[in-house]
C-alpha cells in the first residue's frame, strides 16, 4: 500500500527552492543539525558545507552523509585548500549564496563570559565576512558568533566600510526568543507554539530582555514568575555551558534556532514577508545596533520594527540593557575602527 512512505517526516523534506546556502562551520556542534535542518527547508536549492575545522569531520563527509536524504537539495562539502590541488573553497561555496550561516569560532567554558571570546572569534568573524563580501554581497550574513553584542557590530561596520550594506549582517538571538517561549509554556502548561516571546536588546546577561507582556500566554504568569523567568532566560546559555562542563555550548537548540532565523530569512527572499527577532544596525533605541523584532523580504532585511509598549518592569530593565549593551557595542565599533 506505501502509506509508510508518506511520513510526516518525509513529507516535511521537500527541497527544489531557488536559494542557495553556506553554512560556514558546517561540520561543527550547531554546523552539522543546522545543515540538516537547512536542506530540509522547501526555500533551498542548494547547500555548500564549510569549515576550517577537518580534525573532526571532514565537511566532504558530512556533505556526502546529509546527501542521501530524501530531498532535492544539493549538498556539497569543502575546506580550506588541503594537499597538493590547492583550490578557492571559498570562491566556491560562497559564489551565488542568498544566505551564509556563521557558525564558527570557540565556545564559552564553564566561568566564561561570551565576552572573553571576543579577539579569537571576532578574527574568525572578520575572515568570513570579508569572504562574503567579495563574493556574496548581496546574500544576508546570519551570524552565531560569540560576543554577538560586539561582533555584529564590528563586521557590519567593516561592511559599511566597503561601501556594503551593513544590514546585511545580522546577529541571530532567536534562541532567547526560543528558550523565553519555552519556560512560559512549561509556566502556563501550553503549547510552545502558541507562545510568541519578542526577545529584544542583545544576546548575553542582562542584556538578553523578553518582553513577556507582549505575548498573551505570558500575560496569565504571575509578575514574580515572569520576574524569575526573566533571569532563567538571560541565565540560559551559561545553565547549558555549566552542563556540558567544559565540553562546548548549546549546539543542538542553537542550530533548531538559527535554522528558525534561517528558514524565516528565505522565506522573506522568496517572496513572503516573514519576521523574526535579529540583532542589527538599528534606530529603534539610542543604540546604534540592538536586537528587536525584523522584517525579511525579498532584499533580506527589509524593517526593523519598533520595541512596541513596555510595562513598568520592562522600562527599567530596558535601561539596565542599554547601559551593559552601548559598552559591548563600543568593543565592536573599535575593532572595526582598526582595521581596513
Ligand atoms: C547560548 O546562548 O547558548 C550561546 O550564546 C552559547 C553560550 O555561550 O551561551
Amino acid at each position: 500500500m506505501g502509506t509508510s512512505c508518506s511520513s510526516g517526516i518525509r513529507k516535511a523534506i521537500m527541497g527544489g527552492g531557488s536559494h542557495k546556502v553556506c553554512v560556514c562551520g558546517g561540520a561543527g556542534g550547531i554546523g552539522q543539525p543546522l545543515c540538516l535542518l537547512m536542506a530540509m527547508d522547501p526555500n533551498v536549492k542548494e547547500l555548500a558545507i564549510f569549515d576550517l575545522n577537518v580534525a573532526m569531520v571532514p565537511p566532504d563527509g558530512v556533505a556526502a552523509d546529509l546527501g542521501h536524504i530524501e530531498s532535492k537539495v544539493k549538498v556539497t562539502g569543502h575546506s580550506l585548500n588541503v594537499g597538493n590541488a590547492p583550490k578557492d573553497h571559498l570562491t566556491e561555496c560562497l559564489s551565488g549564496c542568498s544566505l551564509v550561516l556563521v557558525a564558527a569560532g570557540m565556545p564559552r567554558k564553564p566561568g566564561m563570559t561570551r565576552d572573553h571570546l571576543f579577539k579569537v572569534n571576532a578574527d574568525i568573524a572578520k575572515g568570513i565576512v570579508e569572504a562574503s563580501a567579495k563574493f556574496c554581497p548581496q546574500a544576508v550574513v546570519a551570524l552565531i558568533v560569540n560576543p554577538i553584542n560586539s561582533i555584529v557590530p564590528a563586521m557590519a561596520e567593516l561592511y559599511k566600510k566597503s561601501g556594503l550594506d551593513p544590514l546585511k549582517i545580522v546577529g541571530v538571538t532567536t534562541l532567547d526568543c526560543v528558550r523565553a517561549n519555552k519556560f512560559v509554556a512549561d509556566a502556563v502548561g501550553c503549547h510552545p507554539s502558541s507562545v510568541e516571546v519578542p526577545v529584544i536588546g542583545g544576546h548575553s546577561g542582562v542584556t538578553i530582555m523578553p518582553v513577556f507582556s507582549q505575548d498573551p500566554m505570558a500575560t496569565k504568569i504571575k509578575q514574580s514568575t515572569l520576574e524569575a523567568l526573566d533571569k532563567k532566560t538571560q541565565d540560559a546559555g551559561t545553565d547549558v555551558v555549566n552542563a556540558k562542563n567544559g565540553k562546548g555550548s548549546a549546539t543542538l537548540s542553537m542550530a533548531y534556532a538559527a535554522a528558525r532565523l534561517g528558514k524565516a530569512i528565505l522565506a522573506g527572499m522568496s517572496g513572503t514577508y516573514s519576521t523574526e527577532c535579529a540583532y542589527v544596525k538599528s534606530d529603534v533605541t539610542e543604540l546604534p545596533y540592538f536586537s528587536s523584532r525584523v522584517v525579511f523580504g525579498r532584499g533580506g532585511v527589509k524593517q526593523v520594527l519598533d520595541i512596541g509598549l513596555l510595562n513598568e518592569y520592562e522600562e527599567t530593565r530596558l535601561e539596565e540593557v542599554i547601559v551593559q549593551l552601548k559598552s559591548e557595542i563600543q568593543t565592536g565599533l573599535k575593532y572595526a575602527e582598526q582595521r581596513t
